[in-house]
């Protein structure tokens, strides 16, 4: 295995512990990821510990049991707390997950809580996803058609509108594009698994008419072919949506538009 050095103020420390457990109650330690460009100094990991009798039972309830009671300037986003807006996402346990849909007793020992992973970050929890969304622009995530639209709706027959299952679920969320090594190193060019995920769901859509251009807009050695079929994209996905399936399927697509 390579073994790296890190430079000596790379390094994570330790910072504030912000309160002790008390003799009665039942005691969950959270270690959270701090940092914040305006106080010039290096990330650190802050202790807090929660009565779990006096807590909600989820992650996210605990993040926000902590702002509203213990310290206010952690910053983490968050909003639906049911799995729907994808903002709540992090690096929990050494996993990227949803907040709102993990169940604090999961976690064996002390819940972590990090960033997700190789993003760039603008406060503590709070990655910056500028790349992400402007990725995310870039496939025209929109219904594309020539036809004149019709008086009433566009409409899909049953199985064409299943054919969008597994697909429109997904919330954007960014826990697989952030567990991808290949999105780690090339980011920057590579659109990863949840953009591509969503390439292909306007792809699979009956009602649209753009899917030479959407394919063009692919065909490149960066923007799709940097998947290398690692799958952690999947395993990591909260919402149970197969991107590297889609990613296969995309591939499928431009090999059979050749022939
Ligand atoms: S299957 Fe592709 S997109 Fe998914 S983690 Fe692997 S390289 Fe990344
Ligand atoms: S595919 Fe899953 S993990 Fe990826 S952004 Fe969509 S919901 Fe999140
Ligand atoms: S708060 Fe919306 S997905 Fe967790």
């Amino acid at each position: 295995m390579v073994q790296l050095t890190l430079p000596k103020n790379s390094t994570l420390k330790n910072g504030k512990i912000w309160n002790s457990p008390e003799a009665t109650g039942r005691w969950k330690e959270f270690r959270i990821y701090r940092w914040s460009p305006e106080d010039e100094q290096n990330p650190h990991i802050d202790t807090y510990w929660i009565d779990l009798d006096a807590c909600g039972p989820m992650v996210l309830d605990a993040l926000i049991k902590i702002k509203n009671e213990i310290d206010p300037t952690l910053t983490f986003r968050r909003s639906c707390r049911e799995g729907i807006c994808g903002s709540c996402a992090f690096n929990i346990g050494g996993t990227n997950t949803l907040a709102c849909l993990n169940a604090i007793e999961d976690y064996e020992g002390a819940v972590t809580i990090y960033p997700l992973p190789h993003m760039e970050v603008v406060k503590d929890l709070v990655p910056d996803m500028t790349n992400f969304y402007a990725q995310h622009r870039s496939i025209q995530p929109w219904l594309q058609t020539q036809t004149p639209t019709p008086p009433t709706e566009w409409k899909q027959s049953r199985e064409d509108r299943e054919a969008l299952d597994g697909l429109y679920e997904c919330i954007l969320c960014a826990c697989c594009s952030t567990s991808c090594p290949s999105y780690w190193w090339n980011s920057d060019r590579y659109l990863g698994p949840a953009i591509l995920l969503q390439a292909y769901r306007w792809i699979k859509d009956s009602r649209d008419e753009a899917t030479g251009e959407r394919l063009d807009n692919l065909e490149d050695p960066f923007r799709l072919y940097r998947c290398h079929t690692i799958l952690n994209c999947t395993k990591a996905c909260p919402k149970g949506l197969n991107p590297a399936k889609a990613i296969a399927e995309l591939k499928k697509l431009m090999v059979e538009r050749r022939v």
